[in-house]
């Protein structure tokens, strides 16, 4: 197909269809997911104390659940979604665990009227969510998440980012190359057609020195432990 065939799509987490479809793609379409998810999952698992509570914004599936329950079996997850078919495929998922988490139907665009059990959640979790949302609603669930931080707590924080490929273009090509020849199996095609397909993505990604700078106005610092082409995952702590 070429580039100026291709439409503009968004996800439709509404839809079950949709939902079921997400759920069962492969790992080419985010050949990092699965380093970054064991490197968030790992970094709570190496601090996590017994009766630590975690929120998991956007909680989806239950696919980052399961990876939790995998390594921290005692854990105990608050997950928030607003995707009612998301929820639903995380019901199937996490069936023998159902008596460690809570899920909550929620809009994030409504941050400020979302209501969790408890009031502070030594850690904080989001995987492939707040690209989903504008960015003046990403600052606001920056805002919720620095109140209900202890300061001793950590948001792992996985996200598209947006990529400058007027500037370095050759560069990010390079790192698809590298993929490809690392993962032959999982990655299919040129980088141009995952940059076209990236473009026509409609979503509200943001710079790696925009979510850091959204992050610290929060109240939290933050670094990018895990970055490759446009996926990244960002750990921050409340400023002492
Ligand atoms: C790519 S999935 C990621 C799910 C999960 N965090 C994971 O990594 O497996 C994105 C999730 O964001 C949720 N989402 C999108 N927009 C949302 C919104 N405005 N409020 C709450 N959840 C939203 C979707 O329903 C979906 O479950």
């Amino acid at each position: 197909m070429s580039a100026d065939q291709i439409q503009p799509f968004r996800d439709e987490w509404q839809d079950p269809e949709f939902a079921v479809r997400w759920d069962s793609l492969p790992p080419s379409t985010n050949p990092v997911r699965k380093d970054q998810l064991s490197v968030l999952v790992s970094t709570i698992a190496r601090g996590y104390r017994s009766g630590d509570l975690i929120l998991d914004i956007g909680m989806g599936s239950g696919q980052v659940e399961e990876f939790i329950f995998e390594r921290i079996p005692d854990a105990h997850i608050v997950g928030v979604d607003s995707s009612q078919a998301m929820l639903d495929i995380a019901v199937e998922r996490l069936r023998g665990h159902s008596d460690r988490y809570t899920a909550i139907l929620h809009d994030l665009r409504e941050i400020d009227t979302l209501q969790v059990p408890d009031t502070s959640y030594r850690w904080v979790i989001s995987s492939q969510v707040l690209h989903e949302i504008p960015h003046d609603a990403q600052q606001a669930v920056f805002s919720f998440v620095a109140s209900v931080l202890p300061e001793d707590g950590m948001y792992l924080y996985a996200d598209r980012v947006t990529i400058d490929q007027d500037h370095f273009h050759d560069a990010y090509g390079a790192v698809w190359d590298g993929w490809k020849a690392k993962s032959p199996e999982l990655i299919g095609g040129s980088f141009e057609e995952f940059f076209e397909q990236y473009r026509a993505k409609v979503d509200y990604t943001a710079t790696l020195d925009e979510s850091i700078s959204w992050l610290r106005d929060a109240g939290l610092i933050a670094t990018p432990v895990h970055l490759q082409l446009n996926r990244f995952l960002i750990v921050a702590q409340p400023l002492r």
